[in-house]
């Protein structure tokens, strides 16, 4: 597949526009040939990825997607505004080397945030305490990850090199995080301690609650393994700068932003391309492209949080949220289903089966609804003009397909600052704060749909006149740059506009 990249371009950032799971990895994958180093700049192991590997599909977590390129002496970066569960990493690597794959050129950000048992107990402590407030986290310990970070009380990956420093601030982390799971329903930090993902008890102190010798050694361990990689990769990052082709690759998407997103119902990390030059050791103008991207005409959302243009509405957040529904139950409740069912929550199952929406990291299934105007007029706020359309093919069946131009306001009155809204007033551009979003009603303009398959279509003047007919209204509607538009898993089935 030959890449249209402009000349001069040394660096390219992609970042999701939406609420994550926009297809980031193959984007990142196919633009890998083209980069000398790859750089993750953002999150930890609440995001994932597959590697397609001798017909076997491998999920990764924290290692960037770029590693199988590893073999070609591309540069792979765990960046500094990452979270990093150290157990998971080492398993990866374990994964990659049982595959023969190799890590000879990875590394490791010795200022990346150290991820600690005491902050998954306590995400998925609050979690479990939580009832309706519920973020629906993917429990690997974010939240506190990046809290304590900005707490000052956090660890940083440098630490496992340096034993007294582990054990101090080991130590000093396990008291405050004490301190505050005292406050909760000891019962429920028993179980969640002895869950699998904690090890089934591994740092439990009947006690003390937890073992901080039983994490230091395990943290130990760790640091040998590590040891090899870690580096000051802020500085090694910026010295390539115009000299060789770096790729930034973002995890989760704008509107999760811990600072523009849909608070308080967002993840805890940077997650516009600002964030993510930071994050990878740059600043946002040594980035030459920012690829901001977006699903071609719908959208998911994981976890809990206002999705004004969901399918089937509350019954679908209920239904996907609900921690007994499994991708094989909603197979069997609901065998057939169509995107064009008038039932619009089995319409969204049927969106979601088409576009394979299921975690990767939690196997959650996402919750699925139209494409929003005003949440990506918002979303550009923050991000270039320049985007890339992922996933159209999934919307091949559609009789018609709903475009929501603007949000009309449904809820109390409710102050922004200087602004007062009340029900009937429209938006043309989302306002990110959920106790106002899960209000706001989509006002949609409908298009009919391309009904056919995009097999083949490599050039954009081929595309189906009623795909481009929506695509020139998104265009118009917000003065996108679209450049890259994807309809379809491989990574011939990708059109440079
Ligand atoms: P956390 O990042 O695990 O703290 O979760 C906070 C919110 O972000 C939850 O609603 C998650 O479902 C969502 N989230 C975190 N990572 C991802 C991702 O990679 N894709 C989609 N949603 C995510």
């Amino acid at each position: 597949m030959e890449l249209k990249i402009p000349r001069g371009i040394r660096t390219i950032a992609f970042n999701c526009l939406q609420f994550g799971d926009t297809g980031k990895g193959k984007l990142v994958d196919l633009f890998s040939s083209w980069a000398d180093i790859i750089i993750r700049g953002t999150g930890g192991a609440n995001a994932g990825h597959s590697i397609e590997v001798g017909g076997l599909s491998l999920a990764l977590h924290l290692i960037p997607c770029g590693i199988l390129q590893d073999g070609l002496g591309k540069v792979n970066v765990g960046g500094s505004g990452m979270a990093i569960d150290p157990r998971i990493f080492c398993e990866e690597l374990e994964m990659l080397r049982a595959h023969k794959l190799t890590f000879n050129n990875l590394m490791l950000a010795l200022n990346a945030k150290l991820t600690l048992p005491t902050q998954i107990v306590r995400d998925r402590v609050g979690e479990a305490d939580a009832g309706k407030g519920k973020i629906g986290t993917t429990g690997r310990g974010i939240g506190p990850t990046y809290s304590d970070h900005a707490l000052r009380v956090g660890l940083f990956v440098n630490d496992l090199l340096n034993p007294d420093i582990l054990v101090a601030g080991v130590k000093a982390n396990v008291e405050f995080s004490t301190r505050i799971l005292r406050s909760y329903d000891p019962a429920i930090v028993k179980e969640v301690m002895h869950q699998q993902y904690l090890g089934n008890g591994v740092f439990w102190h009947p006690e003390k609650m937890f073992d901080v010798d039983a994490i230091v050694q395990k943290y130990l361990e760790y640091g040998r393994i590590l040891d090899p990689l870690i580096r000051d990769t802020d500085k090694y990052v910026q010295q390539k700068v115009g000299r060789e082709k770096l790729l930034c690759e973002g995890a989760q998407g704008s509107l999760l932003d811990v600072d523009v997103g849909t608070r308080p119902k967002i993840t805890s990390s940077n997650c516009t391309v600002d964030g993510l030059a930071k994050g990878a050791g740059l600043n946002r103008s040594h980035i030459d492209i920012a690829y901001g991207i977006f699903k071609g005409f719908y959208m998911t959302r994981v976890g809990a949080g206002p999705f004004p243009t969901e399918c089937g509405g509350m019954m679908s957040e209920d239904w996907c949220n609900d921690s007994k529904t499994t991708r094989a139950k909603e197979e069997e409740l609901y065998p057939d289903v169509s995107v064009n069912d008038k039932n619009e929550f089995l319409q969204g199952i049927a969106l979601r089966r088409v576009g394979k929406e299921y975690g990767a990291t939690t196997k959650r299934p996402r919750r699925t609804g139209w494409f929003d105007l005003p949440l990506l007029r918002e979303a550009l706020r923050w991000g270039s003009p320049d985007v890339v359309l992922t996933k159209l093919d999934v919307l091949n069946d559609c009789d018609e397909i709903k475009v929501c131009v603007q949000h009309r306001y449904d809820g109390p009155a409710y102050r922004f600052g200087d602004k007062l809204f009340q029900a009937g007033d429209r938006l043309d551009v989302a306002i990110p704060a959920a106790e106002f979003l899960k209000y706001c009603r989509p006002v949609y303009q409908v298009f009919p749909g391309w009904k056919k398959s995009l097999k083949g279509i490599t050039k954009a003047e081929d595309l189906p006149e009623e795909l481009s007919t929506i695509l020139d209204f998104a265009i118009a509607q917000t003065g996108i740059r679209p450049g890259i538009v994807s309809v379809g898993a491989d990574r011939e089935e990708t059109i440079f506009v």
